[in-house]
């Protein structure tokens, strides 16, 4: 996701540098390249030769090593992070102070800036210190965390830098197109249950992963994101603007349609199941009952959005067994959605739990094959095509 970003990282004098080099590591798999500039008390926490094995380039901080070196390396960049950021460089970006490599550079970069402030609690919550961050991200600085927790001094309070997965996300959600801003999306994921007695019940394969993945992609490019999903191991991405626990496929559908209105997009990535029990047992059902069950098919949720007079933009999912795209194209028409994603859920690699997925997105006038990638990647280019279909 990060594939040709250039990436300036600044680390400064704080326990949490050791950090780095995990970052560093995180930003290069998601294809970045890092540049390091590290002030002077950073190197009391991690040394230079770390993070030039690390970035695989050279590390910079001496101001007059080489003598361009403020304007060079932030004219190339992408955008800036300073991570582990002190209450020190906060200070001095703040107030423009330019008086090392480091916050020289923060000067003279124009790109998107993000920090991961990470200090004393006290220290943090000083009149001065939140001072400079408002001021920080009034003129569109990013921050991220930080996070509360037992601190390297051993008290507890808010000052440990967030972890490396939210500084990536926010780096990401940084350098993510705006295209969705104020739009407003449903995105449903995971499969749900449909109870027999208190005990069994009979579900749909999907770990969520594929809806997670879309809803984190909106809210990176700046919509207002909730969440419906059926039970799953994933943490729910930040930034939701709600996120509701369903079980059923009737709580799914209620959800769904309680937030209905007002919404622009709906992309059900869920794995509704398609019949339950007609009855639920309100008692465990005994072993040696001899059993035959009666099922009845639950609410077709898409179908129904697909029926209104006035409805958002609609895209489903068409999970197949085998190359079967005419099933995914009569999908299309028959569930009244603007777009399927079909997938193939018996091909390795492809479909349920996997972190990849192969989707053809199917729209009326056109379909667009796309290959193997990561489901980050399938929920970009989903969203690539529901942002070109809403501004036609
Ligand atoms: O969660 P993962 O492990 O990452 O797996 C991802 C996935 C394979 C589950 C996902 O990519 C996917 O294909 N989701 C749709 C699964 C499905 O229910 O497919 P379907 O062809 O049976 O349904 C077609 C569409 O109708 C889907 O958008 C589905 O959400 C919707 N539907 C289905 C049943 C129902 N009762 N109500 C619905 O709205």
């Amino acid at each position: 996701m990060l594939k040709n970003k250039k990436i300036l990282l600044g680390i400064t004098g704080g326990v949490a540098a050791y950090k780095a080099v995990d970052l560093i590591r995180r930003l290069k798999d998601d294809g970045a390249s890092v540049t390091v500039i590290m002030t002077d008390a950073s190197k009391n926490f991690i040394t230079p030769l770390s993070l030039q094995i690390a970035s695989g380039s050279k590390v910079y901080s001496g101001l007059f090593e080489d003598p361009m070196s403020h304007i060079e390396l932030s004219r190339d960049a992408d955008l800036m992070l300073i991570a582990p950021a002190t209450a020190n460089i906060i200070g001095k970006f703040a107030n423009g102070i330019a008086d090392d490599l480091l916050s020289t550079c923060i000067l003279s970069f124009r790109g998107k800036v993000v920090i991961a402030p990470s200090m004393n609690w006290r220290m943090y919550e000083n009149p001065m210190v939140q001072g400079n961050l408002k001021r920080l991200t009034a003129h569109g600085i990013l921050q991220v965390g930080p996070d509360k927790g037992t601190l390297a001094c051993g008290e507890e309070g808010v000052g440990r830098m967030a972890e490396v997965n939210e500084i990536t996300e926010a780096v990401k959600s940084a350098l993510s197109k705006k295209d969705l801003s104020k739009k407003k999306v449903i995105v449903t994921g995971g499969p749900t249950r449909e109870y027999l007695d208190p005990v069994r019940f009979i579900s749909n394969r999907s770990s969520g992963k594929m809806g997670y993945a879309v809803a984190g992609e909106c809210i990176r490019r700046g919509a207002e994101v909730i969440l419906i999903s059926g039970p799953s191991a994933l943490q729910a991405p930040k930034g939701l603007k709600a996120f509701f626990k369903v079980e059923t496929a009737g709580e799914m559908r209620e959800a769904v349609f309680k937030n209905l209105s007002k919404t622009d997009i709906v992309i059900m990535a869920a794995a509704p199941a398609d019949f339950s029990p007609e009855k639920k047992e309100n008692i465990k059902i005994g072993k040696s009952e001899k059993l035959s069950i009666k099922f009845k098919n639950t609410p077709d949720i898409i179908a129904e959005i697909g029926k209104l007079k006035r409805r958002p933009l609609l895209v489903g999912f068409a999970a197949e067994t085998g190359k079967r795209l005419d099933r995914a194209r009569a999908k299309r028409t028959r569930k009244g959605a603007d777009i399927i994603v079909f997938n193939d859920v018996t091909e390795a690699g492809s479909g349920f739990d996997v972190d990849t997925n192969k989707i053809t997105i199917i729209e009326k006038n056109k379909e667009t094959p796309l290959p193997m990638m990561t489901k980050y990647k399938a929920a970009e280019a989903i969203m690539d095509v529901v942002s070109e279909c809403l501004s036609k």
